[in-house]
């Protein structure tokens, strides 16, 4: 089974990690070398982890590496994917490209920020009729009182559990009382 996770090496290194030792074979792509070389490193099955890096607005580049590690690995079965909105308009040509390289439906895992959870301020992209959509929105977590948001392990934990539970939508930590948020 091949995973893709977008976005890998900052707050989803630990589930990019589990993915790795629970069986997966995982491409990971993020921009900065030494961030790819060092979660490499932290892998016990390093055999089974490709980290690209690649820069996600240069979207040809992207396509073409990973049409390359679906050449190499097999079809992409669940993308986890963490892209800032700025570039919205790459995740859809990503996704119509991973659906014509496959034959079988396929999970995309989308990581979302708070906002998301606001009437009217969610956004999902055209699905191909291969995806199976599920949203994974960060919250905050309040303990004795106070806000705080989440650490990059509760956020890579509750993509693990999204992983594992297959829910639609996966809320991490909470989004209510909105306005007891951390600023
Ligand atoms: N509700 C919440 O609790 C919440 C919500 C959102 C964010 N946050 C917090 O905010 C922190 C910072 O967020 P962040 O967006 O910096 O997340 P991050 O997960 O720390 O880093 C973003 C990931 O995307 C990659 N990336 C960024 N720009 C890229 C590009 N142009 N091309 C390819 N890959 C690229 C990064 O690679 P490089 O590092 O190599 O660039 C990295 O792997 C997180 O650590 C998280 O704790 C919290």
């Amino acid at each position: 089974m091949h995973a893709l996770v977008i976005g890998a090496t900052g707050m989803l290194s630990t589930a990019t990690l589990w993915m790795n030792s629970h069986g997966w074979q995982v491409t990971s792509i993020s921009r900065t070398h030494e961030k790819a070389q060092k979660l490499h490193a932290l892998s016990d099955f390093p055999d089974r982890l490709r980290t690209l890096v690649l820069d996600w607005n240069a979207t040809d580049t992207v396509l073409e590496n990973i049409e390359l590690a679906v050449e190499q690995s097999g079809p992409i079965h669940k993308l986890v994917l963490w892209m800032h909105r700025e570039v919205a308009e790459t995740i859809p040509k990503i996704l119509c490209h991973i659906d014509q390289l496959n034959q079988e439906n396929w999970a995309l895992y989308h990581v979302k920020g708070s906002r998301a959870s606001r009437p009217g301020q969610n956004w999902t992209p055209l699905l191909p009729k291969g995806c199976r959509y599920h949203d994974i929105i960060l919250g905050f977590k309040q303990e004795n009182g106070i806000s705080r948001w989440l650490s990059n392990r509760e956020i890579s934990e509750g993509v693990i559990q999204a992983i594992q539970c297959g829910h639609e939508r996966t809320i991490v930590g909470q989004v209510e009382p909105w306005n007891q948020r951390p600023s």
